[in-house]
This record gives structure tokens, sequence and C-alpha cells, in this order.
């Protein structure tokens, strides 16, 4: 594991002056978000950690993790306060582009360094009282999700087609982090909570609060972001991810975390 050290060179050359010298990438994520990311006691721990780790191992360098708002992840990014965002976030058009979720103009946008790949689901109480299948059976109902997240902007799309459809709309509860919405759902103050699959299905697998109904929902790819001026790390990123693909420890870390 680690790679010839010949191959770590090569990688290692790929990174930034600044970066390969502090020997450190600082990364951005809400590691509220199991088993993607989470904490346990200090530690931020879970997939995309395991896969930034062995990235480290090719690249000669160290992944720091540091908790963040999601919603905020972006803006913090581009004011310097990490190098990278590894978050499960969806690489989307909007954010390449830094477009606010009317369309506009609100940021710089980033570029993505795509890794897996997820799509949304419904999480319902255990039993599935409310007898939920898809987002159209929301209308006049209340919803937990997190705030900022491609699951926000299902809703927000569901919410005005039941307007169109002389529907009440959704009541959507959105939270900082998925796991308050979780608790919402739970306390059933909310029919469900709408997240990536890998999570909602984490949570149905862990105790018995919970499943997941339905199909997923826009599956897309996730990708690590990158300040668009910052298209060295980007490449350097590229080829490590690829070669913890080819080398099998990309495989391994998802089979660890139970993530397909
Ligand atoms: N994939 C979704 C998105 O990009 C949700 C990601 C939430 N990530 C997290 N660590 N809470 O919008």
């Amino acid at each position: 594991e680690g790679g010839s050290s010949g191959e770590k060179a090569e990688l290692s050359s790929k990174l930034p002056d600044k970066i390969r010298n502090a020997g450190v990438i600082k990364v951005g994520t809400d590691a509220a978000y199991k088993p993607m990311e989470f904490k346990e006691g200090a530690d931020i721990v879970g997939l995309d950690p395991d896969l930034a780790k062995a990235m480290g191992e090719k690249l000669g360098v160290r992944f720091e993790f540091s908790n963040g708002t999601f919603d905020g992840l972006i803006t913090s990014m581009q004011t310097g306060r990490f190098d990278m965002i590894m978050s499960s976030m969806t690489d989307t058009k909007d954010r390449q582009e830094g477009l606010d979720d009317k369309g506009k103009k609100a940021g710089k946008g980033v570029d993505f360094v795509d890794y897996l790949s997820a799509g949304s689901s419904i999480l319902v109480k255990k039993g599935n009282p409310d007898k939920i299948e898809s987002v159209d059976q929301m209308c006049g109902k209340k919803v937990a999700t997190q705030r900022g997240t491609t699951s926000h902007e299902i809703l927000k799309t569901q919410t005005k087609k039941c307007v169109e459809d002389g529907e009440k709309k959704i009541g959507i509860e959105a939270y900082n982090t998925d796991d308050e919405a979780r608790v919402r759902l739970k306390a059933g103050g909310v029919v469900a909570d709408i997240s990536d699959f890998p999570v909602a299905a984490n949570a149905a697998k862990s105790g018995s609060d919970f499943e997941v109904v339905g199909d997923q929902m826009q599956s897309a790819p996730y990708g690590m972001a990158v300040a668009k001026d910052n298209k060295k790390l980007r490449d350097a990123l590229r080829a490590a991810m690829d070669a913890i693909i080819e080398d099998g420890s990309y495989k391994k870390a998802l089979e660890k975390w139970g993530v397909e």
C-alpha cells in the first residue's frame, strides 16, 4: 500500500508547491453524514476520510478534515479556510458555475473531481405510517432535509409542482445537518427526511427506527470541490483518486463502509 516511491514522487510533483511543502491538504466537510463523514469523539471518520487517507499515501501528504456547515462550505473554501471540500458533495452545474437556487450568479464556482455516485432517498419511520413512496405524495405534509443540498432542491421543485396541481405546499423544514432532520423525523414532527441514499440506508440499517422507501432520485456523481484557480490541486487529486481506484484501496474502503 501507499505505492512505490517512484509513483509517490510522481504524484507528489503534481501538487501545488505550497501544499507539497506544507505536507497538508485542508479539507472542509460537514461531519454529520454517516457513513460518509461523521464524528467519532474528536475525530472525523467515514468513507470520505478513508479515501482521502489512501490518496494521501499516494501524494505524500496528509488530508486534514475540519467541520463546517454544509451550506457554507463553498463560501468558506473561497475565502481560503480550506483547500478543498470532500463532503459527499454532488457535482452540479449550479455549483460549478456559482449559481444560487434561482439560477443567479452568486459566487465564483468550483471545479469537481468526481469519485462516486449517489441519489437522494426518502427515509420514513419504520412501518411507513404515512404510506409515502415518492415526493409527489408529500404535498401538504411536513418533510425535513438538510439545507443547501440536492435533496433540498428536490423538495423545492416538488412543492412548486404541488401548488401548480392545486395542492398544498410541502412544509419543508431545512436543517443545518441531516442528523437534526432525522431527530425531527424520529420525534414525529415530519413524515420523512430526504438525504443521500448511502446515509438514509445507513440510518435504516442501524437500529429499528427507520426505513427507506421508494426509488433513488437523481443519481449523480459526488465530487471533491476545489477553487477554479486551483487547477494543479484538481489534477493532482484526479491522479491520486485514479491511483487508489487502480490499486484496489478505493474498493476496499467502499466495502468497509457498506457503500456501493
Ligand atoms: N449530495 C448532497 C449534495 O451535494 C448532500 C451532501 C451532504 N453532505 C454532507 N456531508 N452533509 O447536496
